[in-house]
């Protein structure tokens, strides 16, 4: 399998990484994740692209050409043969290798360390069709959430226990408010008004959470950017964590409440077919 690494195209076993690497001591660094759709090819690039512009603007990590990762991309994707499947791209930027190791930055003549991988991607039907449960717990997390940074171990274990009880997610609330998933954002239904929290530092501006309200613009499904109360959950006609990996998937039991009668939502199964219209290019 071929990489990216350090400006060179690089077979993954020849692969080297200096262990004075920033990303390596101190999760110094940022990262995305794309998905591939054939014929079409990327969905939501741009998006992608402009959120690992504001992450490195927000950690100040310089002297990264953001317009050479889609190149890139394709490029990996032709030599790892995934053009004619779908398939997800990582791309990681961290602050460099520099020693000795030391908290404060580096000199800024430290170029940044880019690794670009790609990856086929198998879809989540039999979730993204009959709905999963999910976990809830409390988020831990820093205050600087809308930074998609490596450091990721709330993400890790609050995944790990959703895996070690056989469901597939964790959604998070801070101080009782829902804030967002492991790898999701969260959306619900009441009244057939779509909620989902507002945009802010406790949450990633998810790129298909931008897709989902504007598809509600376009079904007139009305939206609101929100607060939502843990308290609230019982009353929501429908959920759905959405993203890049997960699309849009219809949550139906949180915990040990389920949802409404536990079957995917007519909203819901609105909003996926809108999705696929529009992954699809139509
Ligand atoms: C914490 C978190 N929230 C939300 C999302 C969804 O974002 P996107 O739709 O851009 O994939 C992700 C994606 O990895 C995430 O890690």
């Amino acid at each position: 399998m071929w990489l990216y690494l350090n400006d060179k195209y690089v077979e993954h076993d020849k692969a080297t990484i200096s262990p004075f690497d920033r990303g390596f001591l101190f999760s110094d660094g940022i990262y995305e994740v794309v998905r591939s759709y054939p014929p079409r090819g990327f969905f939501q690039i741009e998006a992608h692209l402009e959120r690992m512009r504001y992450g490195l603007e927000q950690l100040r990590i310089g002297g990264m050409d953001i317009s050479k990762v889609r190149p890139i991309i394709e490029e990996l994707l032709a030599r790892n043969g995934h053009k004619s499947s779908q398939a997800i791209a990582y791309i990681q930027v961290t602050r460099g290798a520099y020693f000795p190791r030391q908290h404060f930055f580096p000199p800024p003549s430290t170029p940044p360390t880019l690794l670009i991988s790609t990856s086929p991607f198998k879809p989540h039907a039999e979730e993204i069709e009959k709905g999963v449960q999910v976990l809830l717990e409390k988020d831990i997390r820093w205050s600087r959430c809308d930074i998609k940074t490596i450091a990721l171990l709330p993400n890790i274990l609050s995944r790990q226990r959703a895996v070690e009880q056989g469901v597939c997610e964790t959604i998070w609330s801070r101080d009782g408010f829902i804030t967002e998933g492991t790898h999701t954002n969260f959306c619900a239904v009441k009244g057939g008004v779509l909620l989902t929290p507002r945009k802010s530092n406790f949450i990633l501006s998810g790129v298909t959470r931008q897709v989902v309200l504007h598809m509600c613009g376009t079904l007139n499904i009305p939206c609101s950017e929100t607060s939502i109360n843990e308290s609230e959950l019982g009353e929501f006609d429908e959920c759905m964590i959405v993203g890049t990996t997960t699309e849009v998937t219809p949550v139906v039991k949180i915990n040990e409440l389920t949802i409404k009668d536990g079957m995917p939502g007519e909203i819901t199964r609105r909003i996926q077919k809108e999705l696929y219209r529009k992954i699809a290019g139509e």
